[in-house]
């Protein structure tokens, strides 16, 4: 049996989402190259676990795939990000995964998207929607140690450190230094009160 707010679908059903400035919604397969172009960036890249160097088109696809299917499968939600006015031309992407009573929450914009705010106001539309699932009870994050942008704006959010650890970074081929964040459902409550 599931519940209103655990049922599988509930997420996808969330999008697409409209915030002030932008447009959260599934990829396709049309943003590959899009999505090929930002995550072959150094900048972008390294800053992430799972992205090989030098990262191509087929990498782009497989991804796409993946996240379709993670999204369909209702353990998932992975949106592009886009402008409201672009919807088309995809910026970034957003996405978390859950696993038991917790979730994981990522994302990444291309460069030139930068240093307005887009990356922090499609983060509190996705962590609404996560803690719209009752038996979620915290979100995790967290960033590699050089990643300064990302790890002020999870504070912003009102995450917080849990803990530091190494983790493999494939776009270095190193094991990195990374600072774990958690939002829980209280602590988000109280934010939003
Ligand atoms: C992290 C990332 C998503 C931020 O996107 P963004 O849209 O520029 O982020 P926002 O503007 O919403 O917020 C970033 C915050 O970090 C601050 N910041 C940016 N660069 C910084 C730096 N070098 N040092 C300290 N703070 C910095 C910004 O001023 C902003 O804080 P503010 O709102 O208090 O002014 C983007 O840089 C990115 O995609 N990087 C590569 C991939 C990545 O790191 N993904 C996250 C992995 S954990």
């Amino acid at each position: 049996m599931t519940g209103a707010h655990d049922h599988p679908r509930s997420w996808r059903s969330a999008a697409p989402i409209s915030t002030r400035r932008l447009l959260l919604r599934e990829p396709e397969f049309g943003d590959v190259s899009r999505i090929a172009r930002h995550l072959a960036e150094p900048s972008v890249a390294s800053m992430l676990a799972s992205i090989p160097s030098p990262f191509t088109e087929a990498h782009a696809s497989v991804l796409v795939g993946d996240l379709l299917t993670s999204n369909e499968r209702g353990d998932a939600l992975a949106l592009a990000i886009a402008r409201r006015r672009d919807p088309g031309t995809l910026m970034g992407l957003i996405s978390f995964s859950k696993s038991g009573s917790a979730a994981e929450i990522g994302w990444w914009l291309g460069p030139r998207y930068w240093g307005r705010g887009f990356a922090s106001e499609a983060a509190v539309a996705m962590i609404e929607v996560a803690f719209r699932d009752e038996s979620l009870d915290r979100l995790s994050a967290g960033a590699f140690a050089d990643n300064p942008a990302s790890l002020r704006m999870q504070t912003r959010l009102g995450f917080r450190s849990s803990g530091q650890g190494r983790r493999f970074c494939v776009a270095r081929a190193a094991l990195t230094d990374h600072i774990n964040m958690v939002l829980t459902r209280e602590d988000h409550l109280a934010a939003a009160r």
